[in-house]
Protein backbone atom coordinates (compact mmCIF):
# COMPACT_ATOMS: atom_id res chain seq x y z
CA UNK A 1 0.00 0.00 0.00
CA UNK A 2 1.61 3.60 -0.70
CA UNK A 3 1.14 6.68 0.87
CA UNK A 4 1.55 10.44 -0.67
CA UNK A 5 4.77 12.32 0.87
CA UNK A 6 4.41 15.14 2.95
CA UNK A 7 5.40 17.34 0.30
CA UNK A 8 2.34 15.49 -2.45
CA UNK A 9 0.07 16.57 0.02
CA UNK A 10 1.36 20.38 0.89
CA UNK A 11 1.22 21.34 -2.78
CA UNK A 12 -2.29 20.03 -2.99
CA UNK A 13 -3.67 21.30 0.07
CA UNK A 14 -2.17 24.94 -0.42
CA UNK A 15 -1.54 25.19 -4.49
CA UNK A 16 0.21 28.79 -4.84
CA UNK A 17 -0.44 29.12 -8.26
CA UNK A 18 -3.60 28.01 -9.40
CA UNK A 19 -6.02 29.97 -11.57
CA UNK A 20 -5.08 31.74 -15.10
CA UNK A 21 -2.95 35.01 -15.77
CA UNK A 22 -4.68 38.34 -16.89
CA UNK A 23 -3.15 39.70 -19.88
CA UNK A 24 -2.35 43.39 -19.22
CA UNK A 25 -0.74 44.04 -21.93
CA UNK A 26 2.14 44.51 -21.27
CA UNK A 27 5.32 44.99 -23.59
CA UNK A 28 7.90 42.51 -24.49
CA UNK A 29 6.31 39.65 -22.31
CA UNK A 30 3.46 36.99 -23.87
CA UNK A 31 1.23 34.42 -22.31
CA UNK A 32 0.97 30.94 -24.00
CA UNK A 33 -1.45 28.29 -22.91
CA UNK A 34 -1.21 24.74 -23.16
CA UNK A 35 -3.71 22.22 -22.49
CA UNK A 36 -4.07 18.23 -22.23
CA UNK A 37 -6.70 15.73 -21.66
CA UNK A 38 -10.52 16.72 -21.59
CA UNK A 39 -13.00 17.77 -18.91
CA UNK A 40 -15.41 14.49 -19.96
CA UNK A 41 -12.56 12.35 -19.89
CA UNK A 42 -11.91 13.24 -16.31
CA UNK A 43 -9.03 14.45 -16.19
CA UNK A 44 -7.44 17.66 -17.72
CA UNK A 45 -4.64 20.35 -17.36
CA UNK A 46 -4.14 23.56 -18.35
CA UNK A 47 -0.96 25.35 -17.90
CA UNK A 48 -0.58 29.67 -18.63
CA UNK A 49 3.00 30.54 -19.33
CA UNK A 50 3.92 34.70 -18.96
CA UNK A 51 7.13 34.64 -21.24
CA UNK A 52 9.85 37.32 -21.54
CA UNK A 53 9.86 37.76 -25.19
CA UNK A 54 13.58 39.14 -24.53
CA UNK A 55 15.29 36.47 -22.56
CA UNK A 56 12.76 34.04 -23.39
CA UNK A 57 12.29 33.21 -20.01
CA UNK A 58 9.23 32.11 -17.92
CA UNK A 59 8.75 34.71 -15.50
CA UNK A 60 5.15 33.45 -14.67
CA UNK A 61 3.19 30.49 -14.28
CA UNK A 62 -0.28 29.04 -13.68
CA UNK A 63 -2.43 26.32 -13.77
CA UNK A 64 -5.97 24.56 -14.17
CA UNK A 65 -5.90 21.25 -13.52
CA UNK A 66 -8.95 18.90 -13.18
CA UNK A 67 -7.75 15.45 -11.71
CA UNK A 68 -6.46 13.51 -8.75
CA UNK A 69 -4.74 14.40 -5.64
CA UNK A 70 -1.53 13.98 -7.61
CA UNK A 71 -2.44 15.92 -10.68
CA UNK A 72 -2.84 18.85 -8.67
CA UNK A 73 0.56 18.26 -6.34
CA UNK A 74 2.61 17.66 -10.13
CA UNK A 75 1.09 21.14 -11.51
CA UNK A 76 2.10 22.72 -8.59
CA UNK A 77 5.68 21.39 -8.45
CA UNK A 78 5.65 22.10 -12.27
CA UNK A 79 4.90 25.64 -11.95
CA UNK A 80 7.26 26.03 -9.16
CA UNK A 81 10.30 24.09 -11.25
CA UNK A 82 9.37 26.32 -14.34
CA UNK A 83 9.69 29.67 -13.22
CA UNK A 84 13.05 31.60 -14.16
CA UNK A 85 13.54 28.97 -16.68
CA UNK A 86 13.95 29.51 -20.05
CA UNK A 87 11.42 27.98 -22.67
CA UNK A 88 14.48 25.05 -24.05
CA UNK A 89 15.44 24.62 -20.30
CA UNK A 90 11.58 24.37 -19.72
CA UNK A 91 11.50 21.52 -22.57
CA UNK A 92 14.01 18.99 -20.92
CA UNK A 93 11.77 18.68 -18.09
CA UNK A 94 10.33 15.78 -17.93
CA UNK A 95 7.77 14.14 -15.60
CA UNK A 96 10.32 12.19 -13.68
CA UNK A 97 11.86 15.62 -12.62
CA UNK A 98 8.23 16.38 -11.39
CA UNK A 99 8.09 13.32 -9.50
CA UNK A 100 11.63 13.87 -7.93
CA UNK A 101 10.09 17.43 -6.67
CA UNK A 102 7.43 15.40 -5.01
CA UNK A 103 9.81 13.10 -2.95
CA UNK A 104 8.26 10.68 -5.15
CA UNK A 105 5.18 9.53 -6.29
CA UNK A 106 3.08 5.97 -6.29
CA UNK A 107 4.04 3.69 -8.92
CA UNK A 108 0.17 3.94 -10.37
CA UNK A 109 0.23 7.86 -9.79
CA UNK A 110 3.44 8.17 -12.19
CA UNK A 111 0.66 8.85 -15.30
CA UNK A 112 -0.48 12.09 -13.50
CA UNK A 113 2.42 13.83 -13.62
CA UNK A 114 2.51 13.11 -17.43
CA UNK A 115 -0.11 15.80 -18.34
CA UNK A 116 1.96 18.63 -16.74
CA UNK A 117 4.82 17.86 -18.46
CA UNK A 118 2.79 17.59 -22.23
CA UNK A 119 0.74 20.62 -21.25
CA UNK A 120 4.23 22.53 -20.36
CA UNK A 121 5.51 21.19 -24.08
CA UNK A 122 2.13 22.19 -25.89
CA UNK A 123 2.38 25.75 -24.11
CA UNK A 124 6.04 26.18 -25.50
CA UNK A 125 4.93 25.02 -28.84
CA UNK A 126 2.09 27.65 -28.73
CA UNK A 127 4.05 30.31 -28.05
CA UNK A 128 6.54 29.19 -30.75
CA UNK A 129 3.51 29.15 -33.06
CA UNK A 130 4.35 25.05 -34.25
CA UNK A 131 1.85 22.88 -33.98
CA UNK A 132 1.93 20.27 -31.81
CA UNK A 133 0.60 16.36 -33.37
CA UNK A 134 -2.49 15.36 -31.55
CA UNK A 135 -3.77 12.08 -30.80
CA UNK A 136 -6.92 12.60 -31.19
CA UNK A 137 -6.99 13.53 -34.87
CA UNK A 138 -6.33 10.44 -36.07
CA UNK A 139 -8.77 8.13 -33.22
CA UNK A 140 -11.57 7.87 -35.76
CA UNK A 141 -13.22 5.45 -33.57
CA UNK A 142 -15.89 6.03 -31.52
FE1 LIG B 1 -8.76 10.02 -19.10
FE2 LIG B 1 -7.00 9.80 -16.99
S1 LIG B 1 -9.04 9.05 -17.21
S2 LIG B 1 -6.76 10.78 -18.92
FE1 LIG C 1 -5.99 10.68 -13.40
FE2 LIG C 1 -4.35 11.24 -11.34
S1 LIG C 1 -5.02 12.56 -12.87
S2 LIG C 1 -5.50 9.42 -11.67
Amino acid sequence: MWEYTDKVLELFYNPKNQGTIEDKGEAGVEISTGEVGSIACGDALRLHIKVDQETDKIIDARFQTFGCTSAIASSEALVEIVKGKTLDEALKITNKDIAEYLGGLPQEKMHCSVMGQEALEAAVYNYRGIPLATHDDDDEGA
